[in-house]
């Protein structure tokens, strides 16, 4: 089969990596791609938000499937265009990924169809928004309606930062549109845990449960990002935490999809928080996470393209995803500035020497080719990834790793995968 996979991320680097393992799969390419990924596939100058674009060279190019990465094609209605003109494509139809770029729509959804999740008020006037928080209990959440790559979610723990959220999403319009209507909710404590599932329009098949790092720093201190890190399995979560999440998150929500007559195909992202009173949902994707898809896909036995495939015709009742019994860290090195603004164009030295290292990925984020080097070229920079028997030791080597890797202004967290050594220690 000859593969399109859209997007330019650790994700997509992963997808494609994981992708090239697959006997189904002869020829990958990746549009656009970054430095990584051309090591690997085959890089069209095309952005994600070229459709039409992407439409001809699949068409072109004989392209058997495209699989797309991010939300933001998603939610142009990719998915719609590829279908009308008889190219198969994975991922959810505009209608379908509504979940994800209106917050307002999944509160609406949740509540009328009984899925957990925090009580909240939905508000398109500024006046009414500042009424409300000076009239109720603090820590809030103060969510963006539309999409913003992370940064919609802002935690306001006194009146101050509640009012200045506020005015940040709908007076300065600091995300643009995706803030002019924001959802308010409760504020929920408890552990954190992305939950991915293959669906296909009736079936799902749920992966392991993934802990994602969405603050910027060490302690889970400062502004909530893309993500910083991820580890997998998650193992801080109840025992019987994934079958809760089927329970009362994957299958009414499957359930209810197919009453509306919403055909959802795909992959569909459940962030839930187990708190003392149960699961709640913080929100909902329609594609796979990045970084969790780095640290999810290398624990991963099947062949992803062999799920691809049954995803589309409908037949996930017919496998199981398996698993191989290591642990995965993925530590995200970021651009001085990130999640705000950024320089891009610094050289990165350590590659070659991280690529060589045993149970050790390196998945490019925002990277490109300038001649013989390899510049920045993004807030997320790259994914380190250590595959190993235990935390302790993937925890030793990510690091090691990310050691080597130089550029300017180059951070990344020190605690990615800490409170599971702690944990494993503990039992
Ligand atoms: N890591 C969070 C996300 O992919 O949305």
């Amino acid at each position: 089969m000859r593969v399109l996979v859209v997007g330019k991320g650790g994700r997509e680097h992963a997808i494609v990596w994981k992708l090239l393992q697959s006997s189904l799969v002869k020829k990958i390419y990746c549009a656009p791609g970054n430095a990584g990924i051309s090591e690997i596939a085959e890089c069209v100058q095309l952005e994600p938000d070229q459709i039409r674009e992407l439409a001809h060279f699949a068409q072109r190019n004989s392209i058997d499937i495209t699989i797309v990465g991010g939300e933001e094609p998603l939610a142009a209605g990719i998915v719609n265009y590829f279908v009308e003109r008889g190219l198969r494509i994975f991922g959810p139809t505009v209608e379908a990924c509504k979940l994800e770029w209106s917050k307002v729509y999944a509160k609406e959804f949740m509540r009328e169809f009984g899925i957990p999740t925090a009580s909240y008020v939905v508000f398109d006037q500024v006046e009414e928004a500042v009424r409300f928080v000076e009239t109720h209990p603090l820590p809030l959440v103060i969510k963006a309606d539309g999409l913003t790559r992370g940064k919609g979610s802002l935690i306001a723990s006194n009146l101050e930062e509640a009012k200045s959220a506020i005015a940040h999403l709908m007076i300065e319009k600091a995300l643009g549109e995706a803030g002019q209507r924001i959802v308010i909710e409760q504020f929920l404590e408890g552990e954190e845990a992305t939950f991915m599932a293959f669906v296909d329009g009736k079936n799902f098949l749920v992966m392991m449960p993934v802990k994602d790092y969405k603050r910027l720093l060490d302690d889970d201190l400062g502004p909530n990002t893309g993500g910083m890190g991820s580890v997998a399995p998650h193992i801080r979560i109840p025992k019987n935490g994934t079958n809760e999440v089927i329970e009362k998150v994957f299958s009414p929500l499957i359930d209810a999809l197919q009453m509306k007559g919403i055909k959802y195909t795909g992959i569909l992202y459940a962030g839930v928080i187990f708190t003392k009173t149960g699961i709640k949902v913080l929100e909902f994707n329609s594609r796979f996470g990045d970084p969790e898809t780095q640290v999810i896909l290398p624990l991963m036995k099947n062949d992803l393209m062999e799920l691809v495939m049954l995803t589309l015709e409908g037949r996930l009742d017919e496998i199981e995803i398996e698993w191989n019994d290591k642990c995965a860290i993925g530590v995200v090195i970021a651009s001085g500035g990130y999640p705000k603004r950024y320089k891009k164009g610094f050289p990165i030295q350590g590659l070659e020497s991280v690529k060589l290292k045993e149970n050790i990925l390196l998945f490019h984020s925002g990277t490109a080719k300038q001649g013989n080097e390899i510049i920045t070229d993004g807030g997320r920079v790259l994914t380190v990834v250590a595959v190993d028997t235990n935390f302790e030791k993937a925890f030793n080597n990510a690091y090691n790793a990310c050691e080597k890797i130089k550029f300017e202004k180059a951070f990344y967290r020190n605690d990615i995968g800490q409170g599971f050594i702690e944990t494993m220690t503990e039992e």
